[in-house]
Order: C-alpha cells, then structure tokens, then sequence
C-alpha cells in the first residue's frame, strides 16, 4: 500500500504507546483515523494528541472504546467505523497488547488466558470481522493492507515470558499467513516486531480485568517500576510508526525496527534459526556448533574495533533495578511446586 490519503485506518490499542504513535503518522499521512481501546481516559487524551500532531480536522478522527476479545463488541465498531467514515479500514493495524512475567511453570489460566486472549486471540477477532469486508469493498479496486505489531518475543521464548512469547509467535505465523492469502486481491499484510518501545506496557498490570486476576506471578508496584524504567529506554513510538509506514509501503512482510545495528540483530536471528536446525546433529556435535556460534556473536558485541575496550560505550542501563523497584519474572511466594530461586524474596 502506497498511497495513505482519504483513506481509512482503524488502530487497536491506538490510546497508547506503539498505537499512539501509529495513529499520529497515519494521520498525518491523511488517513481518518479510527482508535479502539479498552481505556477512556487513554482514549480522551490521545484524540487532543493525534489532532494537535497531524493537524487534522476532529472528523478525521474517531475514537472507540472497545475490549478486542469481545467479539459482539468488535463487530459493532467495525460496523460503526462504517457508518462515520462510510467504509470498512483500507488499513487495519491492530497493536493492542498486554505482557506479565513470571516462571511458566507458575502461569495460570488467567494469566494465559488475559496475555493470550489480547495479543493473539483479539488479532483473530480483528482479522475475522474486517478483512472479509475490507475485501469486498476493495478488493482489486483499492489498495488496502493489514497490519499487526508482533514483538522480537515472538521469535525468542524465554522461561519467564511463555504466554506472551507463544502468543507473538502465534500471530507472527497467522500474517505470513494473511500475506500470502491477501496477494490475489492486490492487498498485503505486515507483521511488525519491536524489540523495546517507549511506551506505557510496563503499567499492563494495573488494567488486567478483575476476572482475570488470579495470577501465578509477583506483580508489585516495585515489578511495574523496573518494566516502566526498561520501556522509558526503548524507541520512541512516532519514530517506530515512521518505519511501519514505510514496511508497509515498500511491501515487506516482517519489519524488525530496533536500536541495534541490523548486523546485531541479523546475527541474533541466524543464531536462532541455527540452534533449530542444530537438533538434526548429534549432541557433541550440536555443542561444538553452539560453542562456534557464541564465538562468533559475541564479535558483534566486542568494543569498537582496535580499541582495548576502553573507549567502548557503557552498555544500555536497560536491565538493572532502579531504587524503589523490584525484579519482575519471579513467582507468586506461596506456589509450593515452584523451585525457591524463582519466587518473589
Ligand atoms: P501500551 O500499554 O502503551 O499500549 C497498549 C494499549 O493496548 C493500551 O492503551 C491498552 O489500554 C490497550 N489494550 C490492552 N488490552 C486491551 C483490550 N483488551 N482491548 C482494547 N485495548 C486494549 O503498550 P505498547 O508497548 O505500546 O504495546 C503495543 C504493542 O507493542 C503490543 O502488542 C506489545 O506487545 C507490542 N510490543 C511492545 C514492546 C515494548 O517494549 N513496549 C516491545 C515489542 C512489542
């Protein structure tokens, strides 16, 4: 999709963060703009902001509160986008998400059940209720485009991130599937994968609804904290909506928009798909390679070339605890199968 103007985006989560940011570019790229989002207040603020950014005229922007895993809820916004800007989205970003950490082995249903339900089962339901509309209206006649913000999660599972990591990982696969189902009505899908953004995710834990609240993991003020001050270093959400836009006009179906250099994060990937392809060796075998492999990424990461290390820049302040918090992807203290190392102290 090439050409924004006059046409129509609706944008999950588009109150906040990633969406926000979405919503400001496409905008300003002269799209009417419809926003879902579960919160209000959120929702309130970010039209003075999308308006105040893109300069466009209040008509232009519509803003829907809406729980994405309702799906009656759902399709009566969709049908609403309809009746105020007089067609379905030519392009449907949806961005919405939540995460919580803590040992799989601790998760429960609710925890499955809230990060799963956001960030691949609501991408369903977006999916479900527009692009059947969005392909009779548009197909072959009009571009029109999905798009959905995934993370670099998808691509790694870590021990503490289970139903976010399964869940990104889940709707990386469902574009690759859209994109090629979309190719016969001159249309196209995107899936976008940030490593960290700055955003409000780190609050997640303060709108978890109240029938999804029996959680396996330690959530303090303290965990928030610690997840605020990560996301404040991440990239900045108007310049993460500049790179969707382009992906999605130069036709790429995995946008990887990150802070480190493209060989860095190139190098990380091929180390993963790798370690995959490495289960096809013996075990010695398997060692040897991923013992060559570390070797050889860890040269990614090395100071500045002739220097002896002095000149290298400090790493990110990224990962440590700033005063008043505390480390979240502990257990719940009173889970007694949990190894002791795993829980909150
Ligand atoms: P954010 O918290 O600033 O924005 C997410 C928005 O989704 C919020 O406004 C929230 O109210 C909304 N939302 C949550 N549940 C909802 C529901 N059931 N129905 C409707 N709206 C709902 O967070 P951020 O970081 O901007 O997240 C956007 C996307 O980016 C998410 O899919 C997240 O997984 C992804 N992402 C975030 C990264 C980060 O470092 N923050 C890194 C990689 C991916």
């Amino acid at each position: 999709m090439k050409n924004f103007a006059g046409k129509i985006a609706f944008i999950t989560g588009g109150a906040s963060g990633a969406g926000l940011g979405q919503a400001k570019v496409f905008s300003k790229a002269g799209m009417k703009v419809a926003i879902a989002d579960v919160r209000q207040d959120a929702l309130d603020k970010a039209v003075s902001e999308i308006i105040s950014y893109s300069g466009v005229d209040s008509d232009d922007v519509l803003s829907i509160k809406l729980d994405l895993t309702d799906r009656a809820a759902y399709t009566q916004a969709a049908d609403l986008v309809e009746d105020v800007f007089g067609g379905p989205p030519h392009l449907l970003i949806q961005t919405a998400g939540v995460n919580s950490f803590g040992p799989i082995e601790a998760s429960t249903f609710d925890d499955f059940d809230w990060v799963v339900g956001v960030c691949f089962n609501a991408v369903v339901n977006g999916l479900l209720i527009f692009v059947p509309r969005m392909i009779k209206a548009y197909g072959n006649k009009e571009e029109f485009h999905v798009a959905t913000t995934s993370s670099m999660g998808a691509f790694m599972a870590g021990s503490t991130t289970g139903p976010y990591s399964a869940a990104k990982a889940a709707v990386n696969n469902l574009m690759y599937s859209y994109a090629e189902a979309l190719k016969p009505y001159g249309a196209g899908a995107t899936v976008l994968c940030p490593g960290n953004i700055n955003s409000n995710i780190g609050n997640a834990e303060k709108y978890r609804p109240e029938n999804l609240r029996n959680t396996g993991y330690h959530v303090s003020e303290g965990t928030m904290k610690t997840l605020r001050a990560i996301h404040a270093t991440g990239i900045d959400p108007v310049e993460l909506g500049e790179i969707l836009k382009e992906g999605i006009e130069t036709g790429r179906v995995i946008v990887l928009p990150d802070h480190n250099t493209g060989e860095q994060r190139a190098a990380q990937l091929r180390g993963q798909n790798a370690t995959i392809e490495d289960y096809c060796l013996t075990a010695p075998e398997r060692e040897e390679k991923a013992a060559a492999r570390m070797a050889e990424m860890m040269k990614n990461f090395a100071p500045p070339a002739g220097g002896d290390g002095k000149d290298a820049p400090p790493p990110p302040p990224m990962w440590g605890v700033p005063e008043g918090g505390e480390a979240f992807g502990q257990a719940r203290r009173d889970l007694d199968w949990v190894d002791e190392n795993k829980k909150a102290k």
